[in-house]
């Protein structure tokens, strides 16, 4: 095995948001991101610093040939559908891909040996929050199909370890938001249902407005309070999570959040500061399933993988901006 292939990862979902920033990170830290992406949401754009393989999960033959051509020493597993109200609608679309892909990425990877895995998981799995700041105790009861979905798959690699001494770190996500410094990648989900970039979208005109759902929560300002993490907080995470795994360390587990809350309010005041001028929303009824507050606490990370996040919300909203503009 020559020197490169010891540093190759397969980045499944390496075309989307996520993926592409941690596979920028990884090959500015020396290794070669290999992404396997089925391309229904991802962007040839955001494919910069490795190979693309363009196959899906749940193709048997591709992901091997992926395996025999590249010998990933690790897999960091993104490819997933993503968006919570889809998922209400259309349960075994969401079992079937997040589901039934990772158990067909994870068959491929032990028959090749392949025993190491970062996998993207999320907030949603803990479900309604019983404390104020969410630690890695907190119970997971998820309550959607795309939480669930997510829990189904620790469990699944939680199983392969003790059958088959897979080791794995389990980053969960809280609100993923913000854009590359170099503004090369970002943002661009369709259809968009986060925050930050609908924000920006009514921020230049190309919505007539955004809508806040519910302002009689009981947080500080009514509306609900969420815990926004820049991108590449997430990038440098995940590469201490990688490398702890090939330090070999045990398989672990990690929220990634700033422990801060911000409301939908704070949001976009921030962001007005940012652009430069009102942003135009309308309040609407609270959405169903809508916590009022989901922060965590990533004490765990902090002291365990040594990781802490850097950028502050204004940060956040200036490297978003950058990027919508930069898109349109
Ligand atoms: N965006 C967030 O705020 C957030 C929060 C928590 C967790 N996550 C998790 O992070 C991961 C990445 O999220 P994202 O926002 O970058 O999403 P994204 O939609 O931008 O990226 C997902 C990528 O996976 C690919 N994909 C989907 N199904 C596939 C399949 N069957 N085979 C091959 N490729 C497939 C898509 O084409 C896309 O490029 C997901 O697993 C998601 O659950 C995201």
């Amino acid at each position: 095995m020559t020197a490169q292939k010891k540093r190759t990862v397969l980045v499944t979902g390496g075309a989307g948001y996520i993926g592409s920033h941690v596979c920028k990170e990884l090959h500015h830290q020396g290794y070669t991101p290999v992404t396997y992406d089925n391309m229904s949401k991802g962007h040839q754009w955001a494919v910069k610093w490795g190979p693309l393989v363009e196959g899906d999960l749940h193709d048997s033959k591709t992901l091997q040939q992926a395996f025999d051509t590249y010998q990933p020493i690790a897999v960091m597993h993104f490819a997933a559908s993503i968006e919570v109200g889809e998922s209400v609608e259309a349960p075994i679309k969401y079992y079937r891909n997040n589901v039934g892909g990772s158990l067909n990425l994870l068959q491929i990877m032990l028959e090749n040996n392949c025993k190491q895995i970062v996998f993207s998981s999320t907030a949603a799995t803990y479900g309604a929050p019983q404390t104020e700041l969410i630690d890695e105790t907190h119970p997971q009861n998820p309550i959607n199909p795309y939480g669930a979905s997510k829990l189904m798959v620790e469990r699944i690699i939680r199983d392969c370890c003790l059958s088959d001494q897979l080791r794995f770190v389990f980053l969960r996500y809280f609100n993923a938001c913000g854009a590359d410094s170099d503004v090369e990648i970002g943002e661009s989900h369709t259809p968009e249902t986060h925050l930050i970039p609908i924000v920006m979208q009514a921020a230049a005109g190309d919505r007539e407005k955004l809508y806040i759902f519910g302002d009689d929560y009981h947080t500080p300002d009514g509306t609900c309070l969420r815990d926004y993490i820049h991108v590449e907080d997430l990038a440098a995470a995940h590469i201490l999570a990688l490398e702890s795994l090939l330090s070999g360390a045990t398989s672990n587990e990690f929220n990634l959040g700033t422990g801060q809350g911000y409301s939908v309010r704070e949001i976009i005041q921030a962001a007005e500061k940012v652009v430069g001028h009102a942003i135009p929303y309308e309040v609407h009824a609270k959405r169903a399933g809508d916590p009022p507050v989901l922060v965590a606490s990533s004490k765990k990370a902090e002291q365990q993988l040594n990781w802490s996040p850097q950028k502050n919300l204004t940060e956040i909203l200036t490297s978003a901006w950058r990027w919508y503009q930069k898109q349109t």
